[in-house]
Parts: C-alpha cells; structure tokens; sequence
C-alpha cells in the first residue's frame, strides 16, 4: 500500500478529499431517523436504534469509518450473498443453479413462492438461500459445516472481526415458523439434493444469518468482492472471478428486497441488505461499503443505508450505467 501511495497508483488518490466527501453523506445520513428496528426476531428487537455506522475499504486495502464501527451487529441476510459465493466456488454455477433460479421474485423475501419450475426464484431471498445452505460442505456434519463457512467469511474479511451471536440464533430458530414452513414446502417439491436433513441446512442459514461482525470488517468483505474475489488487505483469493460475477449480478437484481428494481434504477450499484439493518454496497474494481443502521423502511431495507447510497451516486458519478 505505502509503495503505490508513494509512486501516486492508489485507486482514489487524494484520500483525505474523498473521505471527507464520503463523512458529508454520513452525516447526511443522520438526518434520517423514520424507520422501524425489526421485531420478528425478539433479540433484534432489543437493538439500539440510533446506531449508524459507516465503513469504506478500497480495492487497495485503504480503509477509513464513521460512527458506531465498532459496534457489533449480526449480518443477517447480508450473509446470502457470501454464502452464495461459496457455494459458487465450490460446486459451480451448474450445480448450484440446477436447484436455485436467477429471477428477482417480486415478492416479500419469506414469502412461501417457487418460480414455475419449482424452483426458489434467486439465493438471495429466504427460500433460495434455505437451499444454498442445504448445498454447502454436504459430505460434513452440521457443526463443521458451519465452521467451515465462517472460515470462508474469515477470508472474505481478512482474518476481520468475524464472529457468531449465539442469542441472536437460539431466537431465530425459535420463532422461525415461517422458514420451517418455506423449508417443508420445498421438501414436497423436491428442492434439495437426496438426503438433506431439513433442521440442519435451516440450522446452518440460521447459524450463517447470526454471523456477527463490525461496519469495519464487513467493508473488508464487500471490498473482496469489489476486487475480483481477492481480499484487499491479504491478497488471498477467496472466490474466483465467476463466483463474484455472478454473485454482483444478483445483487443488483435482487438484493434489496423488492425495492431491488428501483435501487438498481436510481443508484445502479449491487447491495444487499439485512434486517438487522446491515447493508452492504459494491463499487466494482473501486471499494466495498458496508452500513449499519436497525430502524427499516416498508420494505424492509435500512432507511438510512437507501439515503446513504442514493447521496453516493448523486455525489459522484458511480452508477454503473
Ligand atoms: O430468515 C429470516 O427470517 C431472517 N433471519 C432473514 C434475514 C434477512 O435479513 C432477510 N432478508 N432478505
């Protein structure tokens, strides 16, 4: 990093200029404060809705963070497209896609749908991604599919703050009558390979929804996928460049709930939210941002992240078309 800010080959080259632009629209941010925290969840429920964190990291491995980034906060569905990603690196795009669709669904992201071939519409919703995790490390038992996949999120964050809430799973699973009935009615129309134990591949999306971490080290794991699937600070691969491509593509098409279509119009960006409040923005082949705010909008996105990134592109010319 100090060699090419010294010969002047960083990706944002006055640094100081940009990241003050980029606490402008923090600050911004802060204006926003409609939205309701998520209470589905009984744990999320409890979450201190003024949080509001910001973090950036370049393809560079720069990074800079406003706000509550120290804080943590469990990924929840801003997990579905690492985990997308692994499965993609592991199994191939034909092998995941012969159980999982490409389409944005149109539909609330645990809503009980199949697309017409019986089939979840994208991974990026609870039923797609129900079956993404029934995929993963088949050959394994439940607990060391679970390890294994949060190594994969280790490497994605660069060895980052990657851990799991426990409180956060044990309540999920609880009051998750919902995934239990998305789960069976896949198992009727034969969604899942021969012989999944249906508790465990929703044991291990639960588990995968409660990884904990930091807006500090979720830009690290954004900014993996910014730069081809290597992550910036350790120049490991992690994913290659067909598991980014096609986990970007979905995100731009189905990543923010069912507003994905008009976050895909006005801000042109892949992202991907949570409902804990985490959301996620790729700038390819420039950075990764990661947000973090619980109070959501309608449709379940976090206000302030939507506010965030609508500023971004206002701001500067990053919309990809
Ligand atoms: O499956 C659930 O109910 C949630 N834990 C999913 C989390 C989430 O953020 C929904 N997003 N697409």
């Amino acid at each position: 990093l100090v060699t090419r800010a010294l010969r002047g080959e960083l990706t944002i080259p006055n640094w100081q200029k940009f990241t003050e632009a980029i606490g402008r629209i923090f600050t911004y941010g802060k204006k926003f404060d409609q939205g309701q925290v998520a209470t589905y969840i009984p744990q999320l429920a409890r979450i201190d809705p003024k949080k509001w964190a910001v973090s950036i990291c370049t393809i560079d491995g720069q990074t800079e963070s406003w706000g509550d980034f120290r804080d943590p906060f469990c990924m929840q569905s801003v997990s579905k497209p690492f985990t997308y990603a692994i499965a993609i690196e592991q199994l191939g795009a034909d092998y995941v896609h012969s159980f999982v669709g490409q389409e944005p669904s149109g539909r609330l992201f645990n809503e009980i749908c199949l697309n017409n071939v019986f089939k979840p519409h994208n991974p990026m919703i609870n039923a797609g991604a129900i079956v993404v995790a029934s995929l993963l490390y088949q050959k394994e038992v439940l607990s060391t599919r679970f390890e294994y996949s949060l190594r994969e999120f280790d490497r994605f964050a660069g060895g980052g703050r990657i851990s799991f809430n426990n409180a956060v799973f044990l309540s999920e699973r609880e009051t998750a009558d919902r995934n239990y009935a998305l789960a069976y009615y896949m198992r009727e129309h034969k969604c899942y390979p021969e012989k999944t134990n249906i508790r465990e591949a929703l044991d291990l999306y639960f588990q995968l929804c409660s990884v904990s971490t930091t807006t500090n080290s979720l830009a690290v794991m954004a900014a993996t996928l910014a730069n081809g699937g290597i992550c910036p600070l350790t120049k490991d691969r992690v994913v290659c460049t067909i598991a980014v491509r096609d986990t970007l593509s979905l995100m731009l098409s189905c990543g923010m709930y069912d507003y994905s279509g008009q976050h895909a119009f006005k801000v042109g960006l892949p992202a991907k939210s949570g409902v804990s409040g985490a959301m996620i923005i790729v700038i390819p082949n420039l950075m990764g941002i990661a947000l973090y705010s619980p109070p959501l909008d309608m449709l379940g996105n976090p206000v302030r992240g939507v506010k965030f990134a609508e500023k971004l592109v206002e701001e500067f010319k990053f919309h990809q078309y």
